[in-house]
């Protein structure tokens, strides 16, 4: 059993690509480990959102989390604002942190790049602040996309920086978390690529059926095969892709052999996968408007995740801050 710290970015909606992915991986991995989940909500000021935007931002991915299946009762969810012990173990963490290796931290260059009216010294510690998110409940394990992984190895160096500055071993090197199951790489409908916020072309859990079925109906189709047996062109396997996870077998076969003996029709195809992908996420999207304006149950949820999360950082700043050397009198 690991302890895992998994951080939300409370950024856009979730597509078929998360979910499909991430997130049904997380559900899974929350029976099996000690898990965290936290909303970055902290993280989110280095853009400077306006307060109503990031209340709102918060609320919609809590929701989405929940009705994906993240489970209070199982898990640890809650806010990362929630939790200012964080803030105070970034702090200690700062104090250690070389202004050498944070400028050279790929995504702070990258946001230096692209940000340039408001390179703050938060973007500059982004990856301080990752870190005292990770250790304050002493994680072994975070699962990170590839995005993440630099951010992760400061992580290490910096916690086994303050075990030498203090001369012991109290935080473990937190690896990267692998799913067991292959997170199943969901490919955009437009010809090549994944499936993706930056791409444009998510699929999402909260769009309508009708939006669904015209993203479905858009898709880049090649022409079609003139020969059996013919290889399968990339826009069409993203289809099959696709199918793979929310179409019956039958239908899947169907379809397959119609383009084995060249009688595809790809308005069909395309029908029939907006049909299945709506069957299989409208529940969600209900689930998700349901918890939104439950804010009673969002209420007690986040207290809930508070409190739990209260107990874990409370104990460890109370060590740190005794190995330090802050000792009551
Ligand atoms: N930086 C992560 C991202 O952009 C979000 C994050 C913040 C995080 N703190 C974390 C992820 C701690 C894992 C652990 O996606």
């Amino acid at each position: 059993m690991e302890t895992v710290v998994s951080g939300i970015r409370p950024t856009g909606n979730l597509h078929l690509g998360n979910y499909f992915g991430m997130v049904k991986n997380s559900v899974q991995m929350q029976y099996e480990n000690r898990c965290f989940f936290f909303i970055a909500d902290y993280h989110s000021l280095t853009t400077h959102p306006n307060p109503a935007d990031l209340h709102g931002r918060v609320h919609q991915v809590l929701a989405e989390y929940l009705a994906c299946g993240i489970d209070p009762e199982v898990a640890t969810l809650y806010l990362q604002s929630d939790v200012p012990q964080t803030a105070e173990l970034y702090l200690f963490l700062n104090m250690s942190a070389y202004l050498g290796e944070l400028e050279r931290t790929a995504s702070f260059k990258e946001k230096a790049r692209s940000q340039t009216e408001n390179i703050n010294a938060g973007l500059l510690t982004y990856p301080v602040l990752m870190a005292a998110d990770i250790i304050i409940h002493r994680a072994t394990r975070v699962p990170v996309g590839k995005d993440q992984v630099q951010h992760l190895e400061m992580t290490r160096n910096f916690a086994n920086r303050f075990n030498n500055l203090y001369k012991n071993e109290y935080f473990p090197e937190p690896q990267v978390y692998v799913f067991t199951k292959d997170a199943i790489k969901i490919p955009g409908l437009d010809g090549s690529g994944k499936m993706g916020k930056s791409e444009g072309n998510g699929i999402y859990l909260v769009d309508t059926d009708d939006q669904i079925r015209k993203k479905v109906m858009k898709a880049v189709t090649d022409i079609s095969p003139v020969e059996p047996n013919s290889p399968m062109p990339e826009s069409i396997q993203n289809i099959f892709t696709l199918m793979d996870v929310v179409s019956k077998p039958d239908t899947i076969s169907f379809f397959k052999e119609k383009f084995n003996d060249c009688s595809i029709r790809y308005g069909d195809l395309k029908k029939q996968l907006a049909e299945d992908i709506i069957l299989s996420v409208s529940p969600v999207r209900e689930k998700i408007k349901d918890i939104y304006d439950n804010t009673d149950y969002l209420r007690k949820v986040v207290e809930q995740g508070k409190e739990k999360a209260h107990e874990s950082a409370n104990k460890t700043i109370k060590e740190v801050r005794e190995i330090i050397g802050f000792k009551p009198f």
